[in-house]
């Protein structure tokens, strides 16, 4: 098997140092709550290690750790009262009865990677669970299954598999820092895509801590609920603590390449050809594109590789950003080389666009905001068009060229900033409007887009979620509302973009 690639997730690795202002929360609702942790839990000692109020030292430090986009550390950006770190699922138990007791909302966040950063920020009064500590990974190579805990990332879980065996591996995304616990429970691709499916295509079993503080497995919550969090995103139904993976065979080796081409050696003829080529190819080759014009990243650190044959979990430091050569164990590390502000949206194609389409592209991309925009051009088809639309709530399959990733990223703090480059891409999603989708317009939700449409705070409507639900989900948006309104009636979990319940 070849697994071709164009290595794509370069741009996913910036850190900046950061100084931010904190506003001090609400202190009735925080001493209401750790009372309420004391008489829930009958180790409230030990609970109590991994409660972080913002009168702890290490609260800051923990709270920026995971976050992603610098967008959401300004001091406007809204603060949680506590951060729990929870070691147990009993932790999460009593800290989801106590957060309800006392009317305050719970943000569960696994990588932080969220694009509109809703693993951290709410603006009511909130707890984040975050899951950093609950980040355990079992691989029984034998039987070809895995247990992840949710809080571990996806770059922790190739490094495992690969420490077991050469020729297994899992289908999840490029970037290693992102959480398993909200990548898979929103889909998740990369390189295997076309081979295997999504993340959450190959997920057989599932633990989760719901309204009632239930710890519930696939059996006792059932096929809904089960079906529900493969795709449908986790935030809605209550928070998972772990999956069980079907690990997929990869070959003992792979070949990866990447080919730069200018405007001038006729990249626009090429993607035009690509997309009659990659979404056709065998299911062994996954043939991506990256589509930028402007000032090159220098962190993009393209390599130019023209077939290397390498391990898989060298392939996945290819796709990851790094270069094939360093030790595979860096996948592991949470802490992503770079970090910028960006704002992101995605597309589905389903039919080829002209050639006279991309020089409109183009042009957008000499624009100053689009410095360091790019695009992400992803083949569907091969396995993703075998798998049935409602197989799990994730619906782009049969009938989808491939998916298109826009994203403008960059460094300058404030809002003025931050309303160009957004103006930009906007812009950009505006001009694609004839060449993708429509009836909806569809989006991946794991790309995260309020642009979209958001539920009203404190009170999500049908007729509100709707529109953006069903771009993400289409036709199995109303079996994820009914799931909702079974398992979660009275909406504690929720956030702008989560499943409302209905009441008839
Ligand atoms: C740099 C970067 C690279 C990316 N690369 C890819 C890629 O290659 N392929 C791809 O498919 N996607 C990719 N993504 C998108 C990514 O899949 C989503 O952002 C995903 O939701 C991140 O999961 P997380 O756990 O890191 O994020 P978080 O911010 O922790 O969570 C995201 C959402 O899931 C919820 N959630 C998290 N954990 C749980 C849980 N345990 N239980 C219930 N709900 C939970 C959160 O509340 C939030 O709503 C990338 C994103 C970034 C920022
Ligand atoms: C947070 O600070 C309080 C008060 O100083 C302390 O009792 C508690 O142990 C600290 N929590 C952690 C997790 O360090
Ligand atoms: C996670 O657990 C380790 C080991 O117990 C501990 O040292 C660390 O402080 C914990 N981290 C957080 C963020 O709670
Ligand atoms: C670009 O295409 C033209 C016309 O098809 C061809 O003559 C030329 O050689 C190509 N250039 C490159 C660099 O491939
Ligand atoms: C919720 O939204 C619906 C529809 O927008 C509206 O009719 C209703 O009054 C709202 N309820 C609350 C409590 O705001």
């Amino acid at each position: 098997m070849e697994v071709p690639s164009i290595s794509n997730s370069l741009l996913f690795v910036f850190l900046v140092a950061l100084s931010c202002s904190w506003p001090v929360a609400s202190q009735g609702h925080l001493h209401a709550f750790r009372r309420c942790l004391s008489l829930h839990s009958n180790s409230y000692s030990a609970i109590s290690k991994v409660v972080y109020t913002q009168h702890n030292s290490s609260y800051v430090t923990i709270l920026q750790s995971s976050i992603r986009n610098l967008r959401f550390t300004s001091s406007s950006t809204p603060k949680p009262l506590v951060i729990v770190t929870p070691v147990d699922e009993s932790q999460i138990q009593a800290t989801i009865l106590c957060a309800k007791e006392n009317g305050i909302q719970i943000r569960t966040r696994s990588g932080g990677h969220d694009y509109e950063g809703l693993s951290y920020a709410s603006a009511v009064p909130f707890v984040v669970i975050d899951l950093i500590n609950l980040s355990e990974i079992t691989i029984d190579a034998k039987r070809k299954i895995a247990w992840v805990q949710a809080g571990a990332t996806i770059g922790q879980l190739y490094y495992k598999i690969s420490q077991k065996s050469r020729t297994l591996a899992f289908p999840a995304g490029t970037c290693p820092t992102v959480g398993v616990g909200g990548h898979f429970s929103g889909g998740g691709y990369g390189t295997l895509l076309r081979k295997y499916g999504l993340a959450a295509d190959n997920i057989i079993d599932a633990r989760l801590v719901d309204v009632n503080g239930r710890i519930l497995d696939r059996k006792s919550m059932g096929e809904g609920l089960f079906w529900a969090i493969r795709g449908g995103g986790g935030a809605s139904f209550g928070v998972i603590t772990a999956w069980k993976l079907n690990l997929v065979s990869v070959p003992e080796t792979v070949t990866i390449f990447s080919v730069p081409r200018t405007l001038e050696e006729n990249a626009t003829a090429l993607i035009h050809k690509w997309q009659y080529v990659a979404p056709n190819l065998p299911k062994d080759m996954f043939f991506q594109l990256l589509a930028l014009l402007g000032q090159t990243f220098p962190e993009l650190g393209v390599n130019r590789q023209d077939c290397t044959e390498v391990s898989w979990i060298r392939s996945a430091l290819a796709s990851g950003g790094y270069t094939v050569e360093v030790s595979p164990e860096v996948l592991a590390s949470r802490i992503p080389l770079t970090r910028l502000y960006f704002k992101a949206k995605s597309d589905y194609v389903q039919q080829p666009i002209p050639e006279d389409g991309f020089k409109g592209i183009w042009e957008l991309l000499y624009e100053n905001e689009a410095d360091r925009a790019l695009m992400i051009f992803t083949p569907y088809g091969g396995r993703m068009k075998e798998i049935p639309e409602s197989e799990i709530p994730f619906p782009h399959r049969a009938g989808n060229l491939y998916k298109i990733q826009h994203l403008t990223y960059w460094d300058e703090p404030g809002m003025e900033a931050s309303k160009r480059y957004i103006n930009w891409i906007r812009r950009l999603y505006s001009y694609m409007t004839p060449y993708v989708s429509k009836h909806p317009r569809a989006a991946y939700v794991n790309i995260r887009d309020l642009d979209l449409g958001v539920n009203n705070v404190g009170n999500t409507s049908y007729a509100q979620a709707s529109v953006w639900g069903l771009k993400y989900f289409d036709k199995n948006f109303n079996r994820l509302v009914r799931v909702k309104t079974i398992v979660d009636p009275s909406n504690f979990f929720k956030n702008e973009q989560s499943i409302p319940p209905v009441h008839f």
